[in-house]
């Protein structure tokens, strides 16, 4: 199929939390968005009305009939079970989902002659790293069934390559936060499991206390190191790989972080100057495969790229998170 601009941008998980921000990306960037997601842990407030499509990945007549009706220019792929701590304990829910599922959407994008997919990987592909900062060349050693799915599909979309032609952009994100600025959406999930979301529940009352897992780490001052990138650079990273893909790039992997890493203390602290709350925190037990420091060596973005984020600094994540947590009551 020849691509043409009129052509759309399929969203697949289009209703979460990046893939929201996203749509609003695209949007601005004069593309031409549709989002495809079941609203398992998405929200159809988040989607700009007309452009949600309800259907699951599962669903292979429904995907096979969204592809054969819709000029599809190139696919996203946000959809997936996200939870580390889960797919410990459910990991044929993480298999089914993220790697079965891909499975099905990349037969209907081969069916239909869509070469074109940008992948939501993640730095827990990497595992407990080496050395940091890491970079996209640093040893593959997930340690929990996610990290272990996401690695699958992005060996499964070298083989499409390798095999058909699928050119792919595999990003893999460091620590996801903050809000769009306009505060209209913002993070939601259901149950929260991300560190700065669940510190702001704690600073607009809605939960008592910040569990920090662990404060005996070998690090500054011994809670964990994390690597936080504001959503909307996320999502701008995206459009560049996107129309790097559509100028025929071929496929790259390439890691989204800041290069900056905050310790948990350290969020702790932003989080009270930007939200003027105490923020008390208990301390529990490590968590089991939770690495000590990991922040991205994140050069190839900006550099092949020309990736340039607006959010870079912490209490900018913050704040913009505060301001959506604010305005939205968390979004409900
Ligand atoms: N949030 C982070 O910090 C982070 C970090 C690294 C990687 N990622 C990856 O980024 C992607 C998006 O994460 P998020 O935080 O926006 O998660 P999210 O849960 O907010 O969004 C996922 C979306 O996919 C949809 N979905 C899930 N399974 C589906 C299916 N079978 N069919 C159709 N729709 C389905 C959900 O309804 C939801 O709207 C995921 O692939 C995740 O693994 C996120």
């Amino acid at each position: 199929m020849t691509s043409s601009p009129s052509m759309k941008i399929l969203v697949v998980g289009g209703a979460g939390y990046i893939g929201s921000h996203m749509v609003r990306e695209l949007i601005d960037k004069g593309f031409d968005p549709l989002v495809y997601d079941n609203l398992s842990t998405g929200h159809s407030w988040a989607v700009p009305e007309g452009s949600l499509i309800e259907g699951d990945l599962a669903d292979t007549a429904a995907l096979n009939r969204l592809f054969e009706t819709v000029n599809i220019r190139a696919v996203m792929h946000f959809a997936s079970s996200i939870q580390v701590a889960e797919s410990v304990v459910e990991p044929l829910k993480y298999y089914r989902n993220n790697v079965a599922n891909t499975l099905n959407l990349l037969a209907a994008m081969r069916q239909n002659g869509v070469k074109r997919i940008v992948f939501s990987s993640t730095a827990a592909v990497y595992g407990s790293p080496l050395s940091v900062p890491i970079s996209e060349q640093a040893p593959l050693n997930p340690e929990n069934p996610y990290g272990r799915s996401k690695l699958m599909v992005e060996q499964v979309l070298a083989d499409c390559d390798h095999a058909w032609g699928l050119k792919s952009a595999v990003l893999r994100y460091f620590n996801a936060a903050g809000a769009h600025p306009s505060a209209a959406i913002g993070e939601a999930h259901t149950p929260e499991s991300h560190l700065i979301p669940i510190m702001l529940q704690v600073a607009s009352g809605r939960r008592e206390s910040v569990t920090i897992y662990g404060t005996d780490y070998p690090t500054r001052d011994g809670t964990c190191i994390r690597d936080y990138i504001h959503v909307c650079d996320l999502a701008s990273a995206h459009s560049l790989a996107l129309e790097a893909l559509l100028d025929d790039s071929g496929s790259f992997v390439c890691n989204l972080g800041n290069g900056l890493g905050y310790s948990i203390q350290e969020v702790m602290e932003v989080g009270r100057a930007v939200t003027g709350h105490p923020i008390p925190v208990s301390i529990g037990q490590r968590r089991p495969g939770d690495p000590a420091l990991l922040v991205a060596s994140a050069d190839k973005m900006r550099s092949e790229f020309g990736w340039k984020p607006r959010f870079a600094d912490l209490p900018s994540i913050i704040g913009t998170a505060w301001k959506w947590h604010q305005n939205n009551g968390y979004g409900f």
